[in-house]
Formats: structure tokens, sequence, C-alpha cells
């Protein structure tokens, strides 16, 4: 039967129409959500293009996800996190014995798996058989350790940003690893690559200089436009005791025209003091809280700046 017999034929004609009302209608929602992505959507190192003055509202990023709700690192605590208030998500990246990267913090996998041993040991496969949900409660029994792969899946459908920080210190093969994924899925402007070793930062630069780096440092010494530039960072990331330390350390980041992150904050002593002092952003294991906070008493607030009330606690 030929095409102009085909369409002669009344069934023939519906099934036609069906059919490409079927396409129609998936291109649309394809569109709606690749649009809707990118309409919504800053890019990752936005939130250093200005920085924030005292008192302005810090940016919130969920620390392992949102740890305290389901087991740390894992899709589950992931997605809560990109679901809640928090601006970006910050999980730790490791490689498996056969070169994959997985989201786990620890060297080992005894606290938040069933299993032991480091993960280097691990193969992927060996590795995702292991229950990473248990530990922290019987309704998360069976969870897995998650892939960089998967959760970049994950990623790219959100509206949300993500820190992912290379732990140990990795090499340019490896870092290509990570690189590869984050092009493949098409979040080059979403993520951040954290690292504590500076060296590492420097193999992100050789291997994909568009993607921007933050310096993890316990404690800032010395001059912090030569440790950024060390790293090629764009940020510096910093403990909460460097900044009790030094208050001025933020002004000091911020003449350099470098952003300034502090971890890790849970209450709102310290939330208060760390937006006071102009912090950019604020890594806390309770996004879904500080994100309430956030919106309750600082961007409500009508008269900015305003003084640290609680020196982080003290
Ligand atoms: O964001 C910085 C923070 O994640 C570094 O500490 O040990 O929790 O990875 P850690
Ligand atoms: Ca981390």
């Amino acid at each position: 039967m030929t095409t102009s017999q085909n369409l002669a034929n009344p069934k023939h004609h519906l099934r036609a129409r069906r059919a490409a009302l079927a396409v129609t209608i998936v291109t649309a929602i394809t569109l709606a959500l690749v649009l809707n992505a990118n309409v919504i959507r800053v890019h990752a190192v936005g939130a250093f293009t200005s920085l924030k003055a005292p008192g302005e509202a810090a940016f919130v990023a969920g620390h392992r996800g949102d740890a305290t709700v389901a087991p740390e690192n894992t899709l589950e605590a992931l997605t809560l996190a990109l679901d809640s208030a928090a601006d970006y998500v910050e999980t730790d990246v490791q490689l498996t014995a056969d070169g994959v990267p997985v989201l786990m913090h620890d060297w080992t996998v005894d606290r938040t798996t069933n299993g032991t041993g480091p993960v280097w040991t691990y193969t992927y496969e060996e590795l995702s058989a292991l229950d990473a949900g248990s530990w922290f409660g019987d309704d998360f029994a069976g969870a897995t350790v998650p892939s960089l792969e998967q959760f970049l899946n994950v990623l790219r459908w959100s509206t949300k940003n993500a820190i992912l920080e290379l732990k140990g210190s990795w090499t340019d093969e490896h870092v290509a690893l990570v690189a590869d994924l984050i092009a493949r899925n098409g979040v080059a402007n979403h993520v951040i690559l954290g690292s504590f070793d500076i060296m590492t930062l420097q193999a992100v630069q050789r291997v994909s200089p568009e993607l921007p780096g933050m310096l993890i440092v316990r404690d800032i010494v010395g001059d912090p436009a030569q440790l950024a530039a060390a790293a090629g960072a764009v940020a510096l990331v910093t403990s909460k005791k460097a900044i009790m330390r030094n208050p001025e350390l933020v002004q000091q980041v911020h003449d350099a025209g470098l952003g300034i992150l502090i971890y890790t904050l849970n209450d709102s002593d310290t939330w208060s003091d760390a937006v006071a002092l102009g912090v950019d952003g604020i890594v806390t294991d309770r996004p879904a809280e500080l994100g309430t906070w956030i919106a309750k008493e600082v961007s409500d607030r009508g008269t900015l700046p305003f003084a640290p009330q609680h020196a982080f606690g003290e």
C-alpha cells in the first residue's frame, strides 16, 4: 500500500494523527522542561559575580544533601536538599577501584554502609551492592551509594546547583572522568568543584578551565588572593573557627574579588553572625531550616546591615 493509499484509509489516517499528536506532546513537554530549567536556573558561579554585603542573605548549601532527614550523600538526601529551599547541594566524590566516581564522605565505607574497608578497594558493582541506608534508619534500608553519574542525572532536571567536593588528591586523568560526566549531563554551568587539595584544583583548571573551583581551607593563612590564585579558585570555603578568630577575613576575601563560604553552621545564632558579616554562602546540615530562616529573618528585614550579635555562639 502506498503512502497516499494509507492516508486515504480513515483508520491509517487516525493512527497517523495520533502518532503526530503524541510526538507534539512529547516535544512540548521536553521543551517546557528544558526551557523551564534554563529560564529559572542561575549559573553556579552567579553567586560570586556580586558578592554579599554585610546583612545580605547568604545562599544555602545542603551539606551532603539534607543529611538530617536522610542518609548523607544518598540520592534520597541529595534529592531532598534539591527540593528544599537550599540553593546548592554539596556532596563528596571519590573513585572506586575500577575508576567510577561515587558519592561518599569517609575514606572507608564502615560508618555509612554495612560493609568495611576503604572506598577505593571496592569496584563500583561491589560498592553499589552495599546498604547505605540502614545505619540511618529502617525507612532507608536498601539505599545505595550513588555514582556521580546518577546524581548528575538528577541534577540536570533541577533548578539548583551543586558543589562537588573531590576528596583527596586527583590526577588530570581522574579529574577528566568527572569533567566528562559533567559535560555529558550538560551541567557545566551548574556545578562548582571544591577541594581541600590545591593540586586537585590545578588539575581541574588544566583539564576543564571552564569549571569553577573553590578551595576548602580550615583556616585562611596569609593573602587570600594568593591562596585562591594558586588553586585557580573563584571562592574560598572555610571553617567557623577561622572566621571566629578573624571576622575581618570575610572583607579581606571580598576585597580580593573572591567569594567566601563557611562550613558547617547548624543553628540560628551562627547563621545570624555569618549573614551579619556578609558571608556569601553557608554550608549546613539543615538546608530546609536555614532556607526558611533566611526567608523569614533576613530577606524580610528592612534595615540592613545588622551587627553580629552572638560571636558565633561563643
Ligand atoms: O563544604 C566543606 C565541607 O564539606 C568540608 O568538610 O569534611 O564535611 O567534607 P567535610
Ligand atoms: Ca564535603
